[in-house]
């Protein structure tokens, strides 16, 4: 029995030093298992009980039973100090101050919305209010109302996405709007005349994508209708508007042009503003920006919106927002407006 009880004090003590040493969780397991393994000392121990006569049994059991109690507290402890030590750990590394000022690189905003905001406040200047247009769009507002009906070759001009919703009437077609001009309908029949509207927003063709043609672009409607309007008013619009946009006096210049809800129908060139007409790799040597696409308004567009072409006439027009930010900012591929990566649009 001496012989047992005497090693305890040496094994408790081994044991001590061992636990004091524990760091990590794989040291726990090294302790349970020379502390409470089949080689350990204690179970040593255990096995030297049994061969005890009786009489020595119940005192040496007791020893023993003390010392497995010991040992196993002291692992408790280390298990408790260890997972309190990764707690502290988790918490420091996960601490914010949600105090602290924001970062200062902030976003900003893509330039389509920069022109579009800049295109927007000079035509209100000028008494224009802005409408927002249907991405989604009864084939009747996006062509027929335009004087285009559906035998009409003007139709194949824009490559159309045709859908079919859900519940739709198959007799009835709908489109994504292959231009901003449907809103000169809406707004007419809405508004009635005199009436000063752009719109700007997306419009959707079925083409092919490169660097300078994209499938979703945006563009900027404009439509004045009021008595006695003719092609000076649309020149002096046209021309204030450039002229505040870059800045500086802006020379334009009309070609005929074929779109089948205004008569006559006309092409707007800018005078290209980086060359002053001399000619540059911006403008192809020409001198001159193709712009946009404008003219009177029909007369049967303004009958179809419900507006008497006896007493009212309009011009309307309608450009590229997109290619208007790429040239405003020198941008060369067309996919990166739509791109999302944080390199190109954190310039501007
Ligand atoms: N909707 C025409 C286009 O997308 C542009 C345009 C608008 C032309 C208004 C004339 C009048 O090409």
């Amino acid at each position: 029995m001496e012989d047992v009880i005497s090693r305890i004090p040496k094994i408790l003590n081994s044991a001590r030093d061992t636990a004091e040493k524990i760091q990590n969780a794989s040291d726990i397991e090294r302790f349970e298992s020379e502390f409470f393994g089949k080689k350990s000392a204690l179970s040593v121990l255990s096995k030297q009980l049994k061969e005890l006569p009786a009489d020595q049994k119940k005192e040496a059991g007791k020893a023993v039973g003390a010392l497995r109690q010991q040992l196993t507290d002291l692992s408790l402890q280390k298990k408790k100090e260890l997972a309190g030590a990764m707690q502290k750990q988790k918490w420091e590394s996960e601490w914010i101050d949600v105090t602290k000022p924001a970062p200062a690189n902030c976003g900003s905003l893509h330039p389509i919305s920069r022109v579009q905001e800049r295109v927007e406040e000079i035509f209100q200047s000028m008494g224009f209010a802005v409408a927002d247009g249907n991405h989604i769009e009864n084939e009747w507002y996006n062509f027929d109302a335009l004087n285009i009906p559906a035998s009409h070759p003007a139709r194949d001009m824009q490559d159309t996405f045709w859908i079919q919703r859900k519940g739709d009437n198959p007799n009835k077609n709908f489109v994504l709007r292959t231009q901003t001009s449907d809103v000169q309908i809406h707004t007419m029949q809405e508004q009635g005349a005199p009436l000063r509207v752009i719109a700007p927003g997306r419009v959707f063709r079925n083409e092919d994508v490169d660097a300078s043609h994209d499938a979703v672009f945006y563009q900027v409607e404009g439509l004045l209708v009021d008595e006695d309007i003719s092609l000076a008013h649309l020149k002096g619009t046209i021309e204030t508007m450039l002229g505040h946009l870059f800045e500086t006096d802006t020379c334009i210049r009309f070609r005929p042009g074929y779109f089948p809800f205004v008569e006559p129908g006309l092409e707007v060139d800018f005078q290209c503003t980086l060359c002053r007409g001399k000619g540059c790799k911006t403008c192809k040597q020409t001198g001159w920006i193709e712009f946009m696409g404008a003219g009177m308004v029909h007369r049967n567009v303004l009958k179809n919106a419900g507006v008497d072409p006896e007493k009212f006439s309009g011009f309307a027009f309608g450009f590229g927002l997109t290619r208007l930010a790429m040239m405003k900012f020198g941008i060369d591929d067309i996919r990166l407006l739509s791109s999302q990566k944080i390199d190109f649009l954190s310039q501007f």
